[in-house]
């Protein structure tokens, strides 16, 4: 079966986007990334992209006179190329609803929390100072409000004692570079339908049990 034809959209370090291109190397995996694009020429990222011979394009935010125009150059690009699917990866700007609609369930996202909690930025500080026990990651089909649309995948991992935002963020990380890969896995094997505002996957194991935290 052909792969599904993915680009991936950064802003900046790329780890996510290395975890993705880990992923599609390996034997039999549903997809693979065509382009990667970043909206900063300084974007670390587009390293890793250049390292596996992946194409790149810099598409800078600022030389466009506004967002209506720099999502209509990154549309252009992308199509252009011929990309299915389009992976959020750390991207940092707000798309417009325009570019929403015209992606509307080929576009989704990572984000680092248990969404709907915790949208938008400063999620790590804000999950720390609600004092939940459990944090996380969730990839999501995106939708017009920013963090929003039917959720594929999610990731939870335990808040310790002593957490700060950097040590809770790099625990997350981790989850991240587990839940993204498994999330384009499922749509690429044509197992994730939306319907009802809701994503369904088709055959998807489910894993065992309770974690509580305090585990004791
Ligand atoms: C990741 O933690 C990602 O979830 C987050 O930015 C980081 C990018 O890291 N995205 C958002 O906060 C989007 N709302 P990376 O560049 O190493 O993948």
């Amino acid at each position: 079966m052909a792969r599904l034809k993915v680009a991936v959209l950064i802003s900046g370090r790329g780890s996510n986007l290395e975890a993705l291109i880990a992923a599609c190397s390996t034997p039999g995996f549903p997809a693979e990334i065509a382009l990667v694009i970043a909206n900063r020429e300084d974007a670390g990222g587009l390293a890793h992209a250049a390292k596996a011979n992946i194409a790149t394009r810099v598409v800078p935010h600022k030389s466009y006179p506004s967002r209506e125009a720099f999502d209509g150059a990154l549309i252009a690009a992308l199509e252009k190329s011929g990309i299915e699917l389009v992976c959020l990866a750390g991207f940092m700007r707000l798309l417009t609803p325009g570019f929403v609609t015209h992606w509307r369930d080929r576009l989704i996202n990572i984000h680092p929390s248990l969404l709907p909690a915790f949208p938008g930025l400063d999620t790590h500080e804000r999950a720390l100072a609600a004092g939940v026990r459990f944090a996380g990651c969730t990839v999501h089909y995106v939708w017009a409000e920013m963090d929003s649309g039917p959720i594929i995948v999610q990731a939870a991992v335990p808040v310790l004692a002593g957490d700060d935002a950097d040590t809770l963020a790099a625990r997350v990380l981790i989850a991240e570079h587990r839940a993204y890969p498994l999330a384009l896995r499922l749509i690429g094997e044509g197992r994730v339908t939306v319907a009802d505002e809701r994503a369904r996957i088709d055959g998807a194991a489910a894993p065992a049990g309770i974690v509580l935290n305090p585990a004791d």
